[in-house]
Parts: structure tokens; C-alpha cells; sequence
């Protein structure tokens, strides 16, 4: 293969371990995630997916308890540099949670939330195109537009968490993390989310966990199998699903433990 062929990394993580006091819950992981392709984390429930996923925007810096030690960087920077500014970084790399979370706010004020404390759009008809931009790629445009100064809360579960994927879009992030995004939904609204990952896919680098393997082949370019704090395996999604080389996984995907 020569080096052109090879898909761009956005963030790559060497021998990174992560405590919880003496709990060792992530052991020497290391992955390099594309520009260009959808990556997915899979493995049984308590294995380090979503502490791995936090070490990738140091939202483990809000756990008291939690340490971080190894070297992760975003386009060859190291993130947990003392001079990132870590704010900046969760902007860069914003995040998705499991259960929906908007503010209790009207539609339009969770998504100029962020933009606003970056100073990303000062004049209101910046911030309206900006609000009005990010719902629109986060396919929650059409449904709201009428409402916008309604509340976030009231929102179908499956339109708060487009919502929450518009609020993270504002920002103009690089990279969106996304923790079981549609563990809370309804089969189509995760349809609609899983479409959404499709269109999002390319303009940003997308990192999804999900304890559905259908969901991970549906979505997903690049697939990484965790185990007990180890990442196991990692590579091409259709190939860990068809052809995985390492026995644990075979074990998992072909339902043995999980
Ligand atoms: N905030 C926390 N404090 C202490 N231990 C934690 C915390 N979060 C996760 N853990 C522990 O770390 C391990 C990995 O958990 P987690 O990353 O949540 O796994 P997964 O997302 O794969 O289900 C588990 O043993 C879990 O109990
Ligand atoms: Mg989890």
C-alpha cells in the first residue's frame, strides 16, 4: 500500500491506561481513528468503552478518581498537553451521550449555547444561519423550524437527541464521540440517527459506541472490540464481522458472552 492510499488519522491513542483509583479499567490501548471513516466500539457491558471514549475529549478530567496515563493526540497534538486548552478541546471534540440531555432551554437556545460562549457568532443574524445550519445537519430542521422558541425538553426522545447532536455540530467540532446514542430510542428513531451518522460521515470523524453489533455493522467503517479493559482486536468492520482473527472476538460476535 503507499502512504496516499492510507486514510488520514485524526486522533491516535498509544499504551493509554485509565484508573478509578485502584481499579485499572483501561489497559495500554492503543488506535488510530480516521478522518474519513465511522468507528465503532463494541464489547460486552463494562469492558472500557465509554471511559476509552472520555480519555478522547478528557471528559474523564470531570471524575475525580479517574487517571490518565499514555499519549493521545488530535492531528498530532497531544491533547492532555498543560497547554490545551481543554474547553477548546471539547469543542473540537464534542460528545453525544446515551440518555438525551438538552438544556432546559427553547430549541434555538441549546443550539446557540455553544457558539455564544465561543464567541463563534456575535451578530444575531450570524447566530440565527449558525442555528439554523447546525439543526439542518443534524436532520432536525424541517420538524422544528416553526418552534424554535419552544422548549428542548419537549421534544421526542429521538428529536432531543438530533437536538443534542445539532448543540455539539454548532461548535464546529472535527471530531463527535458518540456513547449507545440511540440505547434510549425506539427503532425508528434510531433509524433515523443511524442515517444521520451516514450523512455526518466525512465531515467529521465519527467515533460511536454501541453494544449492538447490528447497529456497529450498519454504521461503521471501522469496528474495535473491547474486553476487559484490553482492546482485543480492530480493524475493517465487515472483516471483524465475517473473518475475526483473534478468538475472543469470534466468541463475542457469534454471541458466546456478552
Ligand atoms: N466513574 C467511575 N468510577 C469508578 N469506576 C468506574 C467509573 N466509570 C466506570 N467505572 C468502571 O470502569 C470499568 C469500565 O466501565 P465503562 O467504561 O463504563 O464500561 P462500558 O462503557 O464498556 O460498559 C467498569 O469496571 C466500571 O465499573
Ligand atoms: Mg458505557
Amino acid at each position: 500500500m503507499t502512504d496516499n492510499s492510507l486514510p488520514a488519522t485524526k486522533m491516535s491513542a498509544r499504551d493509554v491506561h485509565v484508573y478509578y483509583g485502584a481499579t485499572h479499567a483501561i489497559k495500554g490501548v492503543s488506535i488510530d481513528v480516521d478522518q474519513e471513516n465511522v468507528t465503532a466500539f463494541i464489547g460486552p457491558s463494562g469492558c472500557g468503552k465509554s471511559t476509552f471514549l472520555r480519555t478522547l475529549n478528557r471528559m474523564n478530567d470531570t471524575i475525580p478518581i479517574a487517571r490518565v496515563e499514555g499519549d493521545i493526540t488530535l492531528d498530532g497534538e497531544n491533547i492532555y498537553s498543560p497547554a490545551m486548552d481543554v474547553v477548546q478541546l471539547r469543542a473540537r471534540v464534542g460528545m453525544v451521550f446515551q440518555k438525551p440531555n438538552p438544556f432546559p432551554k427553547s430549541i434555538y437556545e441549546n443550539v446557540a449555547y455553544g457558539p455564544r460562549i465561543h464567541g463563534l457568532a456575535p451578530v444575531k443574524s450570524d447566530m440565527d444561519r449558525v442555528v439554523e445550519q447546525s439543526l439542518r445537519r443534524a436532520g432536525l430542521w424541517e420538524e422544528v423550524k416553526d418552534r424554535l422558541h419552544d422548549s428542548g425538553t419537549a421534544l421526542s426522545g429521538g428529536q432531543q437527541q438530533r437536538l443534542c447532536i445539532a448543540r455539539a455540530i454548532a461548535v464546529d467540532p472535527e471530531v463527535i464521540l458518540m456513547d449507545e446514542p440511540c440505547s434510549a430510542l425506539d427503532p425508528i428513531a434510531t433509524a433515523k440517527i443511524e442515517e444521520l451518522i451516514h450523512e455526518l460521515r466525512g465531515r467529521y470523524a465519527i467515533v460511536i459506541v454501541t453494544h449492538n453489533m447490528q447497529q456497529a455493522a450498519r454504521v461503521s467503517q471501522r469496528t474495535a472490540f473491547f474486553h476487559l479493559g484490553h482492546l482485543v482486536e480492530y480493524g475493517v468492520t465487515s472483516d471483524i464481522f465475517t473473518n475475526p482473527r483473534q478468538e475472543r472476538t469470534k466468541d463475542y460476535i457469534t454471541g458466546r458472552y456478552g
